[in-house]
């Protein structure tokens, strides 16, 4: 091949790759960036997912993160606490990857669902996830496979990774 020959093949691969990366096909779609970005960190994942998934920390704002690790000695009902230096860490690793963090719609659309005055820790709780959910009956949340809305994998299998794509939805019987 000669060089400009490769210099072509080469600048082509590399614009495909980038359209297949912007384009996401983690839902939500449409213009811009939709995807969530692929973080983690080891202390959250053992400790944050020793009693129920892990929640991508661009489910939630700062400042919501920020009161969840400050109450872990009273987090729905368990004690949670951690010692001060995997504390520190994962609190870092929640805020620095937050929702308000984030360029991803879905992000921003978490974000912009949450009043300035409020700070939820429940990404449940929140305007965005009532309005995703609202052909979901109540009923459906208490099925014994499910468990409750917080249990977000029992219907998105890709839910640890923020992915919610619609084809990925299941609800178990
Ligand atoms: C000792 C057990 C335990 C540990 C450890 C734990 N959690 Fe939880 N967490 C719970 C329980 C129980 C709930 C409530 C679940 C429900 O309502 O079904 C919960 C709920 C949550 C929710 C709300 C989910 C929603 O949107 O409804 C968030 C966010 C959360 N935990 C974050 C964390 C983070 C961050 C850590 C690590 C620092 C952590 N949890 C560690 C027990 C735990
Ligand atoms: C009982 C099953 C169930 C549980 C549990 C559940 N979801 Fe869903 N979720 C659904 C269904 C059904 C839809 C609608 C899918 C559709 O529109 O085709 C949905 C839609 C969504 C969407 C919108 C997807 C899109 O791009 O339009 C998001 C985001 C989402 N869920 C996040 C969550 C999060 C976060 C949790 C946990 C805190 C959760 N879900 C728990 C069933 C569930």
């Amino acid at each position: 091949m000669k060089k400009w020959m490769q210099i072509l093949v080469l600048i082509t691969s590399i614009t495909s790759a980038s359209t297949l990366l912007a384009s996401g096909g983690f839902g939500e779609g449409g213009d811009g960036v939709s995807t969530m970005p692929a973080v983690t960190n080891a202390k959250w994942k053992t400790e944050c997912g020793s009693c129920h998934m892990v929640y991508h920390p661009s489910l939630l704002p700062e400042r919501s993160w920020k009161k969840v690790m400050t109450g872990l000695d009273k987090h729905f009902g368990e004690n949670a606490s951690l010692d001060a230096a995997t504390h520190d860490e994962i609190t870092q690793f929640l805020a620095a990857n937050s929702a308000d963090k984030q360029n991803n719609r879905r992000s921003s659309r978490i974000n912009q669902s949450i009043p300035a005055n409020e700070t939820p820790i429940r990404i449940s709780e929140t305007r965005y996830f009532t309005s995703k959910h609202d052909e979901v009956s109540p009923n459906t949340f208490k099925r014994k496979s499910v468990g409750s809305a917080s249990n977000c994998v029992a219907c998105h299998k890709g839910a640890e990774k923020a992915d919610f794509s619609e084809s990925q939805v299941k609800i178990p019987r």
